[in-house]
This record gives C-alpha cells, structure tokens and sequence, in this order.
C-alpha cells in the first residue's frame, strides 16, 4: 500500500479535470465528504493535485476499475524499475518492505490466488459464525470494564480490543498479546499517512522487525508442536505439493493482524458516531436479525473507514475518457463511491433502513476484502450489545478523527450513558 506513488509526473490535465484538497489540513481529515460532493457535481473521475496522480469518486467507475484487470496492486511484474523511473528500495524500510513483499494485497495472480486461496478457507461464513459467541462474550466482558465509570473512551475501552483479540485468537496468538500486536501494528500502518516522515520510516521499520522476530520464534513452536490454527494451518498445507515460505505466512499473518483490526475498530467508531448523531432510536436499529445486518451495512456506508485504494495502470489504456500509460497511479475513493448522488437516494443521510445500501467499503473483484464476514459479525455484535447494555448512550465530547486521510477514524470517541 505505502509503496503506490505516481512515479512519472501526470502533465497536461485540463484544469476543469483537477481538484485541490491537502490530506494533512484537518478541515478536510475531519470531513472529506464536502470535497467529495464538489467532485460528484462536477467531474467525479478527476486529477487530484496534491496526490499527483488520477482518481475516481463515482459509485460506478469505482465498481467497474476494482474489477478491471487492466489495472493491478503490482508493477514490477509487468514493468522494470528503470522502465518505470521507480527508486531502488529504502535500506532504512527493509523490513517493512519485507512484510508486505508477501502481502496478498499487494499480488497479483498466480501468487494471489495461490496465498488467497490457502487463507480463504478460515474466513468463508460458515466458519467465522461459530465465532459469534466468542464475539458476545468479549463485547460483554469489555463493556462490564467500563460500566461503572461515569465516561468512557469508546475507542480504546471497546472498539479496539475486540477486533484484535478474535484475530490473534484466530491466527494463534494469545489474547494477551493483543495490545502489544496493536502497537506494532499502529506504528506500521502510519507508513500509508501522505507525506510520511523519515522518523516514520524508521518507527515502522523496527516496529516491522519486532513483529517479526515474535513470529519467527511462534513458528518454529509450532513446527515442533502443531495446533489446531491458522498459523499451522498455513505452515503445513500442501497446494500442489508447493509450501508456503516462513516469510510468506509472516507477511499473511501480519497483513490479517493489521487489516483485521483497523478498520474495523474505525467502522465501531465511526458507526457509534454516526448512530449517536442521528438521534435514531437504537432499539430500532437492532430489532432484528435482518435490521441489524442492514445498520451496520449502512455505517459502513455513510462513514467508510477506508477511503483510498490505489491500482497501476498494467498498460497504455483508457478509462473514463483519461489516457494513462503504463505504471500511472489512480485512487478508487471508497467513501466518496458510497456517497455518489447517482448511486444512492439522500446520499448524504444516516438512514439504516434503506434499501439501496449495498457499498464498496469492502472492495470488489479479486482484493475484495477476505475478513468481511468476519467484520461483519464483529459489528453486528459490538453495536448490538453496546446498545442493549448502554441504551441511554451519549456523545459526551465532540469527536475528532485522525490525521491519516485515508484510514478515516477517531482519535477518541468520548461517551457517556447515565
Ligand atoms: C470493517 C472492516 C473492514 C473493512 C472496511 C475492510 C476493507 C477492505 C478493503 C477495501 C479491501 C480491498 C483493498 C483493495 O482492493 O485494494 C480489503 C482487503 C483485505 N482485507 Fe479487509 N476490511 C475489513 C476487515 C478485515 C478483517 C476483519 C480482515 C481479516 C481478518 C481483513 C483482511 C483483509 C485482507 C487479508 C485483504 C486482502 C485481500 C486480497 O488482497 O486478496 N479485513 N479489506
């Protein structure tokens, strides 16, 4: 991901075609979705100035380019780094660099589907929905911590140990381990901020060697000493008598552990604000079954913790009018696909009880994310227990969110219920 950058300067864009916003001015961190209206007015697939690069804000370009295989999360198997005028890699971000060589979001097939498919088996439905009871359990055991405070930071109290915990339990790792595993993850994905500094490269390359080395010596455990997990599960199975390589499954697990949190601890976050902020009833919102799946497709929705994903163009092509070449960047805009007028009736409203709410928060085609059942249950879970415990719920100072544009979540959501 932090390793996508327009290498060859974009020149000659039209001005009608060019926007201007800067990801590092909190005004447009902590509301991106004026930029985005502007965009859907005016031209949806434009030049974003400070990114240097194309992108797209339409619901239905962005649909279309997630299953395009004229574009790619890879390059360099197409093009050389000469070809491409593509710097040779940082020494200082070796390991970094090292985790996400294996990084299924950064493959492209074969390799993909031979990773994706070896993964895929632990997160189909079927499976992760015997981890429902787990989830309850944890959610309670979360919100009985903080009951009998009188305000509470729902972020780091509640919406960030859950996600970490299931996954780390899921891979094999102990639940104790869980705040350590956040840190070093916290740390590392601060390499996706725009214009990271070298201090931050520094910070998340150690934070990269740590979380190796504590992976390194769980493998060879569990060479010696199987268990019934997914790190075992990736260490012994066969595909086509081929193996995967300790430095694949680290890349794996550190890509699940890293995914697997963030941005579901955003959509907890976010959707909490966003519910709180409708001033809907939230009995209403988790009558059902089927209303409770539709509210959390629905913050997912309105306030998408993952805003931008870049592709390669594999080839001289065009798309939506543009002309790009080989190895030119365009960001797929998530959130503001979600908010697409032409897409969504009201498209600005919270309103979890409609029926147009299908989004693209997990993505599509062959990246479409792996964990979102898992996600899916994670949050059913978390906002239906929250609510029934703490019916009285309140947003108790105004929220902020993060200087990370396109992982859009809170600082802290202070709250209050008595
Ligand atoms: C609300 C929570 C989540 C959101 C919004 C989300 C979103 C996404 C998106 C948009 C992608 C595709 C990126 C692209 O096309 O470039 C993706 C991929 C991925 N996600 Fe998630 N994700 C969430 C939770 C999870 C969880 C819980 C896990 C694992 C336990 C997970 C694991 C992955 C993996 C491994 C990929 C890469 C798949 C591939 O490249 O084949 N995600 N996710």
């Amino acid at each position: 991901m932090a390793a996508i950058v327009q290498l060859k300067p974009i020149t000659g864009v039209p001005a009608a075609s060019s926007a201007s916003a800067n990801p590092r001015d909190p005004a447009f961190f902590q509301n991106p979705y004026a930029f985005y209206d502007a965009r859907h007015a005016n031209k949806p697939t434009f030049f974003w100035e400070e990114y240097g690069h194309w992108c797209c804000a339409g619901f239905k370009e962005v649909s279309a380019l997630l299953r395009d295989k004229r574009f790619g999360r890879e390059i360099l198997h197409v093009a050389t780094r000469e070809e491409l005028g593509m710097p040779e890699p940082k020494p200082h971000t070796a390991a970094f660099d090292l985790t996400e060589k294996y990084s299924l979001l950064n493959l492209e097939p074969p390799g993909h589907t031979r990773l994706r498919m070896l993964v895929n088996r632990a997160f189909v439905s079927r499976h992760v929905e015997q981890l429902r009871p787990r989830i309850v359990k944890l959610a309670n055991e979360m919100i009985d911590g903080f009951e009998g405070e009188d305000s509470v930071d729902i972020i780091k109290a509640f919406a960030a140990p859950i996600p970490a915990i299931v996954i780390a339990e899921m891979i094999g790792l102990p639940a104790e381990s869980a705040p350590q595993l956040l840190a070093w993850s916290n740390r590392m994905v601060a390499m996706y901020m725009y214009g990271v500094s070298h201090e931050t490269e520094l910070d998340a390359n150690q934070a990269s060697a740590d979380f190796m080395d504590y992976l390194r010596a769980i493998i060879a455990e569990r060479r010696k000493q199987p268990r019934e997990d997914l790190l075992t599960h990736m260490l012994t199975s066969d595909q086509g008598g081929e193996r995967l390589t300790d430095e694949e499954v680290m890349s794996t697990a550190i890509l699940l552990l890293n995914a697997g949190h963030e941005a579901t601890v955003h959509t907890t976050g976010n959707g909490v604000k966003s519910i709180l902020e409708s001033g809907i009833d939230p009995v209403t919102l988790f009558s059902s079954e089927e209303q409770t799946a539709a509210t959390v497709e629905e913050c997912l929705r309105f306030d998408a913790p993952l805003h931008m994903f870049t592709r390669y163009a594999l080839s001289d092509l065009e798309f939506d009018g543009i002309q790009m070449r080989k190895g030119d960047v365009i960001g797929l805009l998530l959130g503001a696909a979600n908010r697409d007028p032409a897409r969504f009736a009201n498209a600005n409203a919270f309103d979890p009880f409609r029926t147009d709410g299908a989004n693209v928060s997990f993505g599509a085609g062959i990246h479409f994310c792996i964990g979102a059942p898992l996600a899916r249950i994670e949050l059913q879970v978390a906002f239906s227990e929250l609510f029934r415990r703490l019916p009285k719920l309140r947003i108790a100072e105004a929220p902020r969110y993060n200087d990370v544009y396109h992982f859009h979540g809170l600082e802290k959501l202070m709250v209050s219920w008595k």
